[in-house]
C-alpha cells in the first residue's frame, strides 16, 4: 500500500490529523494498535479551549458539538473553607467547552468511516522504518498478515507509550520530565451535576475536583497515592472522600450515585524535543504530558495537530519545507506554556508529602489568587487557552 502520510494512533490526536488532511485532499492511512471499542472506552479529558472547538469547526465535526455540548464563562477555586468563581468570560472573553474526549473521537471516527479513508484497528507490531530520508515505511501485521505501506510522511499520534517516539535514536532527544508523588482517581456516574461550574480544590486531605460530561453525567476526581488501586474504593468511600475535599459550599449537595467507571492516572509533566526526526513528526502525548489539572492535554493535541496539518498541506500544495521545518519550534512553544500552566495548577492544588514550606506557598498564592484580579487574569488567560502561533512567525 502507498500513502502520503501513514498516521499512527486513532486517539484525537490521529483522526483530527487524518481529518484535516482528507478535507486538504491529502492522503493518509491510520493504523491503530487497539480496536475501536477500546479506543471509544476509555474516559478522559473534558474540556475544551474554544480555539480546540474552532480547529473542529474547521474539521467538519462539531455538528454535535454545538448540540450537545455545555459552554462555562467560569470556573471555581474551593480552598480554606472558601470558593472562588473565576470569571473566565469577564476576564479573557472567552468560555471554555464541556464535551468529553470521547464525544470527540466518536465524532471523528463516524467522519472518517463516511468518508471512506483507511484506518486498520487492532494492526498489530506497528514498526517506523527509514524516515530518516526522504519517504518513509510503516510495517504491521493485520489479523496473522504482515503488511506494508509506503509514504511520505509518518505522523506519530500514538500516545505516550506509542513506538513513534521510541523508533527515534535517544541521542536525537532531549527529554523534560517530572513524575509526581500521586494519581487521580476518577469516578463517572449519572446523576445532574450539582454544581454550575467546573470546581478545583485544594483540602487538607489533598485535591479534588467536581466536573461534569452531561447535565446528567458527572465525572468527579480526588488525589490518591501511587499505590492506591480502584478495587480499593468504593463508590460509598469515595464519595465520604470527595465531600470532604470539595468545600463546604457544595459537600452537602454531593450524591451517593453509584459509579459507572472507575479509573487511576498517574500525573506526569514531560516533554520530548524536537518533534520531528527526517520524515517522521511526533504529535500529542507522544510528544508530551501534562498533568490533568490544567485540563490543557487534549488541547495541545489539537494545537499541535493544527500545526502540522498547516506544514504538510503547505508541503503538497505549495512544495515548501518551511512550515516542516518550523513545526516543533513553533509546537514547543505553545507546549512550554500548556506544561508551565498545568504544574503550577497542579502545585498549587495538590497535597505533596512533607512539604511544610510548600504548603504555606500554596496558602499565601491562593490567597493572592481570591484577592487579586490580576492574578485570576492570568489564571483565567492560560485555563481558556493561549492563541495559537501563526506560521511563518505571519
Ligand atoms: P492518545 O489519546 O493516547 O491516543 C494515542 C492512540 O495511539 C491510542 O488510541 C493508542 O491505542 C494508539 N497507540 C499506542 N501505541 C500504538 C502503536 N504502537 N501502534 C498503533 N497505535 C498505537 N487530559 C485532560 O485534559 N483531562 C483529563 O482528565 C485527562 N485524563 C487522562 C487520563 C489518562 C489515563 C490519560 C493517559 C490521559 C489523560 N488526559 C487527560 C490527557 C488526554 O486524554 C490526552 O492528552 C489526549 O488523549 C492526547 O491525545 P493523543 O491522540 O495524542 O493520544
Ligand atoms: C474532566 O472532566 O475529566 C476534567 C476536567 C478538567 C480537568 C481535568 C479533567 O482539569
Amino acid at each position: 500500500m502507498r500513502t502520503q502520510v501513514a498516521i499512527i494512533g486513532s486517539g484525537p490526536a490521529g483522526l483530527l490529523l487524518g481529518r484535516l488532511l482528507e478535507l486538504a485532499c491529502v492522503q493518509s492511512v491510520i493504523l491503530e494498535s487497539r480496536s475501536r471499542d477500546y479506543v471509544l472506552g476509555r474516559i478522559r479529558a473534558g474540556v475544551l479551549e474554544s480555539g480546540t472547538v474552532e480547529l473542529l469547526e474547521r474539521a467538519g465535526v462539531a455538528k454535535r458539538l454545538h448540540e450537545e455540548a455545555l459552554v462555562h464563562d467560569s470556573c471555581g477555586i474551593a480552598f480554606a473553607g472558601g470558593q472562588l468563581s473565576i470569571d473566565l468570560k469577564g476576564l479573557t472573553g472567552k468560555s471554555v467547552t464541556v464535551y468529553g474526549q470521547t464525544e470527540v473521537t466518536h465524532d471523528l471516527m463516524n467522519a472518517r468511516a463516511a468518508s471512506g479513508a483507511p484506518s486498520v484497528y487492532e494492526a498489530e507490531d506497528v514498526a517506523l522504518h527509514d524516515f530518516g530520508g526522504t519517504s518513509a515505511r510503516v510495517s504491521y501485521r493485520h489479523q496473522g498478515v504482515a503488511h506494508e505501506v509506503a509514504c511520505d510522511f509518518i505522523a506519530g499520534c500514538d500516545g505516550f507509550h506509542g513506538v513513534s517516539r521510541r523508533s527515534i535514536p535517544a541521542s536525537a532527544l532531549k527529554i523534560f520530565e517530572r513524575v509526581y508523588p500521586f494519581g487521580w482517581l476518577g469516578l463517572l456516574s449519572d446523576v445532574p451535576p450539582p454544581w454550575h461550574e467546573l470546581i478545583y480544590a485544594n483540602s487538607d486531605r489533598g485535591f479534588a475536583l467536581a466536573s461534569l460530561r452531561s447535565p446528567t453525567r458527572v465525572r468527579c476526581y480526588v488525589q490518591c497515592s501511587l499505590e492506591d488501586r480502584v478495587e480499593n474504593w468504593s463508590d460509598e468511600q469515595f464519595w465520604d472522600e470527595f465531600r470532604r475535599r470539595i468545600g463546604d459550599e457544595m459537600a452537602a449537595r454531593v450524591p451517593n450515585a453509584p459509579s459507572i467507571e472507575k479509573s487511576i492516572a498517574p500525573l506526569r509533566s514531560f516533554v520530548a524535543e524536537p518533534l520531528r526526526f527526517g520524515r517522521l513528526f511526533l504529535a500529542g502525548d507522544a510528544a508530551h504530558i501534562v498533568p490533568p489539572t490544567g485540563a490543557k492535554g487534549l488541547n495541545l493535541a489539537a494545537s499541535d495537530v493544527l500545526y502540522l496539518y498547516e506544514s504538510l498541506r503547505s508541503f503538497y500544495r505549495e512544495k515548501s519545507e518551511r512550515g516542516l521545518d518550523e513545526y516543533s519550534p513553533r509546537c514547543l512553544k505553545r507546549i512550554w506554556r500548556a506544561e508551565r500552566f498545568s504544574w503550577w495548577m497542579t502545585s498549587q492544588l495538590h497535597r505533596f508529602p512533607d512539604d511544610a514550606f510548600g504548603r504555606r506557598m500554596q496558602e499565601t498564592e491562593l490567597e493572592y489568587l481570591f484577592e487579586s484580579r490580576a492574578a485570576q487574569q492570568s489564571m483565567a488567560e492560560n485555563y481558556v487557552g493561549l492563541p495559537f502561533e501563526p506560521m511563518g512567525g505571519s
